[in-house]
């Protein structure tokens, strides 16, 4: 497999640390919930968190999408069902990369039917050149074109998630 470096690790880093002090700071106050959508976002999930100084409760979901390898086919199914009771939570949702928008958007619903008391949404990289589903992002970590990325928690077939920056993913 070829590879290109996109994002570094000391880049990654700087831009979590800063996600995660605007949170601590929205957050202030509030009753924080982050839910973290495995598998992807667990590596950014825990270094998010570590950057939040207020309390925080985490949880995570599992999401799964039926279709080709590198391509989302919009059909996302929730693997792990939910039965957190989430009124008095303000909810945070994380997730590595929004792309399609599937994902984020599905759980979105999910999530909003259990009424929260607000429900928000972070996604450390964004893709909007691929986007189908509408939904906003209310914290993004760093914008890309429409590339295929792995490390930092994204894979590329089974591999990669423990690769500490991103990277393209270069046709051979
Ligand atoms: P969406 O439903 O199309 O927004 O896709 C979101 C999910 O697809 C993410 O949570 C990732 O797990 C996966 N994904 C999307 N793009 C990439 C990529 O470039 N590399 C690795 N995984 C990706
Ligand atoms: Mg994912």
């Amino acid at each position: 497999m070829k590879q290109q470096v996109l994002i570094t690790a000391d880049e990654i880093a700087a831009k979590v640390e800063e996600m995660g002090a605007r949170i601590s700071q929205d957050y202030h106050g509030k009753n924080l919930l982050v839910i973290s959508l495995l598998r992807g976002s667990f590596i950014f999930t825990a270094d998010l968190v570590r950057h939040i100084h207020i309390p925080v409760a985490i949880e995570f979901l599992q999401t799964s999408s039926y279709g080709a390898e590198k391509v989302s086919s919009g059909q996302v199914n929730i693997v792990t069902p939910f039965n957190k009771e989430l009124s008095q939570y303000d909810v945070l949702l994380v997730d590595d990369i929004l792309d399609t928008g599937c994902t984020m958007k599905t759980v979105y619903e999910y999530i909003q039917k259990c009424k929260p008391k607000s429900l928000k949404t972070c996604t450390l990289l964004d893709k909007p050149s691929r986007r189908v589903a509408e939904i906003e992002v209310d914290y993004k970590g760093f914008i890309i074109e429409d590339r295929f990325v792995a490390g930092y928690g994204l894979n590329y077939g089974e591999h990669y998630r423990n690769t500490p920056y991103i990277f393209e993913v270069l046709p051979e």
